[in-house]
């Protein structure tokens, strides 16, 4: 199976859970910032990993979903937002909608920690930005916790089989705790 993982990531946190995608999948896999990134058609599944601005996929993402139609696709993103909001839940429809009608595998979010000067310009707002009370919450992430909840969503999306626990090694269904 070819791969394509591909993430538009400004701070950093949405290459850390691209990397891990790269690192976790199995089968013939290629991972590619956003600018620059290869048409998507020419793969069985396209990666495509995002970060939340105004409360969708940032710009640049924006563009490259659009191309996406024809794909299988696996969406993932992060975000100052709680993880399950209904903020995160919008943002991630809107990346859905973009890819107008792509089949999507599965998806993903977390936080993905907010640098402070950020939060202050958001915290200057009227009215503020309803991520922003999360905001705090996101220091640290995306972490190894994170990482196993990845985990989870690529073997529900039938991109793998097996779980990877923190650290990365392998664990099989008969040996986990
Ligand atoms: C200009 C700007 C706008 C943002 N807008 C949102 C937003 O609408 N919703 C949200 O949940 N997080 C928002 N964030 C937080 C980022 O989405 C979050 O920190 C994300 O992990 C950044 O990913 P990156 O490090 O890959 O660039 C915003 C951050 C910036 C810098």
């Amino acid at each position: 199976m070819k791969q394509l993982i591909v993430y538009s990531s400004q701070g950093g946190n949405t290459k850390k859970l691209a990397e891990e995608i790269f690192r976790q999948l199995p089968d013939e896999k290629d991972i590619k910032p956003i600018a620059g990134a290869p048409d998507p058609s020419g793969y069985d599944i396209v990666c495509m990993g995002f970060w939340f601005k105004a409360g969708q996929p940032d710009p640049a993402a924006q563009e490259y979903l659009k191309k996406c139609g024809g794909c299988k696709v696996f969406l993932f993103a992060s975000h100052g937002a709680a993880s399950g909001s209904a903020h995160a839940k919008m943002g991630m429809n809107k990346a859905i909608e973009l890819t107008g009608g792509a089949t999507v595998a599965g998806t993903f979010s977390c936080q993905g920690e907010v640098p402070a000067k950020v939060m202050e310009t958001a915290a200057g707002k009227d009215p503020q930005p309803p991520w922003l009370k999360d905001a705090p919450n996101a220091k640290g992430h995306p972490n190894g916790n994170d990482f196993m909840n990845l985990s989870d969503a690529l073997i529900k999306a039938g991109l793998k089989t097996v779980a990877t626990p923190k650290g990365g090694s392998v664990v099989d269904g008969s040996h986990a705790m």
